[in-house]
């Protein structure tokens, strides 16, 4: 059995969480790069229902979510025909390869994980199993369709890790070379974009504060406020990188310009070197308006026809399921399950 896809070639797999305001962190370091993708790769992008509820969730609002996760992704510019999108839900090989790499992983291999650490906080007794065993379903979301490639922002780069040990684990134990150990792809210059109100934290969907993030639904005028509110320092910008070494804030802020204007760090700092944030701040949320503005209103379009999301979702499906129906297949028939018959 060959270690590469079905197809013989690469096979790009990702996935969001539909919880929340998808935002700069997500678009940067993640959904940009999945549009790209897509025109050299097969690629498959997934919605990850199943993963939201490691933690509490109200369902009319993980339906919504979900939707509004999907029309942001299209409105990003991913194309439903060119790339396969549904939600996990919708699939079950991946909760079926959940479950076996739950008896192929190890506990010392999940304990390691800072992801759990971070969001199980003090009361760790009281976090979900699930939550807990996280980094196997994503695992399994990957190899159900013996993935070769996954572009995710820096935050990712451990479960990716712990992937390619579980795939390996498994070839090892059965004696086969049946899943590829994927590649991260982590690229750009904003693979971790962090928060605006503190340079030192992640942007993310669950910080407290709006003001700490641009969500991809801001209208321009509080993209705007927000780059204006930005925490800084009192320093003007050096003409180097080097220069940001211990300025977190202001190393975020140019990060962004440059991920946003396509260009390197040292390129926008030969620009703006020695101007203060009086000068920069401007000219960013100039940039960061121009740029998002027309994404967050192409979302609230999209989200006045969900019959329309809802049937790429269920389009998505389908053919995600006939890519992983014979992968399970075949993992069924190499542990031992009896009656599993690969098709071939
Ligand atoms: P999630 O939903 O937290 O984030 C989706 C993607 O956005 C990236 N990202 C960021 N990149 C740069 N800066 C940030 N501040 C930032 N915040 C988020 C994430 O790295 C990710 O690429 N566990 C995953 C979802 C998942 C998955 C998978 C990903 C489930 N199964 C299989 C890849 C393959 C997660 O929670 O992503």
């Amino acid at each position: 059995m060959s270690a590469t896809t079905a197809a013989g070639g690469n096979r790009i797999f990702s996935g969001i969480q539909p919880t929340g305001n998808l935002h700069l962190g997500n678009y940067l370091g993640a959904i940009r790069n999945w549009v790209t993708l897509q025109d050299s790769f097969e690629s498959i992008y997934c919605v990850v229902d199943l993963h939201a509820i490691t933690v509490a969730q109200d369902p009319a609002q993980l339906r919504q979510s979900t939707r509004e996760v999907t029309a942001s992704l299209l409105a990003a510019g991913i194309s439903p025909e060119q790339s396969i999108v549904f939600n996990q839900s919708r699939v079950p090989m991946h909760s079926q390869l959940a479950w076996i790499f739950n008896c192929v992983a190890r506990l010392g291999w999940l304990n390691r994980m800072t992801q759990f650490k971070e969001k199980a906080g003090k009361n760790r007794e009281n976090a979900t199993v699930g939550l807990y065993s996280y980094p196997t379903l994503m695992a399994a979301d990957i190899l159900a369709y013996r993935a070769t490639h996954v572009p995710v922002g820096e935050d990712q780069k451990q479960h990716l890790e712990l992937t390619r040990d579980i795939a390996q684990a498994f070839n090892q134990a059965y004696e086969v070379e049946f899943f590829p150990l994927p590649e991260p792809q982590i690229f750009g210059s904003a693979t971790r974009v962090m928060s605006l109100r503190d340079g030192t934290s992640k942007m993310s969907k669950s910080d407290a504060s709006d003001n700490s993030r641009i969500n991809m639904t801001d209208d321009a005028d509080l993209i705007a406020q927000k780059i204006r509110k930005a925490k800084t320092d009192p320093d003007a910008l050096p003409s180097e990188a080097a220069g940001l070494e211990g300025r977190a804030e202001a190393q975020n802020l140019v990060g962004i310009f440059a991920a946003l204007a396509d260009r390197d760090v040292d390129s926008v700092l030969s620009e703006f070197g020695g101007q203060g944030f009086g000068v920069f701040k401007p000219a960013l949320a100039e940039l960061a308006v121009e740029k998002l503005a027309p994404m967050g209103k192409n979302m609230r379009m999209l989200l006045e026809n969900p019959d329309h999301i809802d049937n790429i979702l269920d389009d998505g499906a389908a053919r995600a399921e006939a890519i992983a129906a014979p992968i399970l297949a075949e993992v069924n028939e190499i542990v031992g399950f009896l009656g599993a018959k690969p098709q071939s």
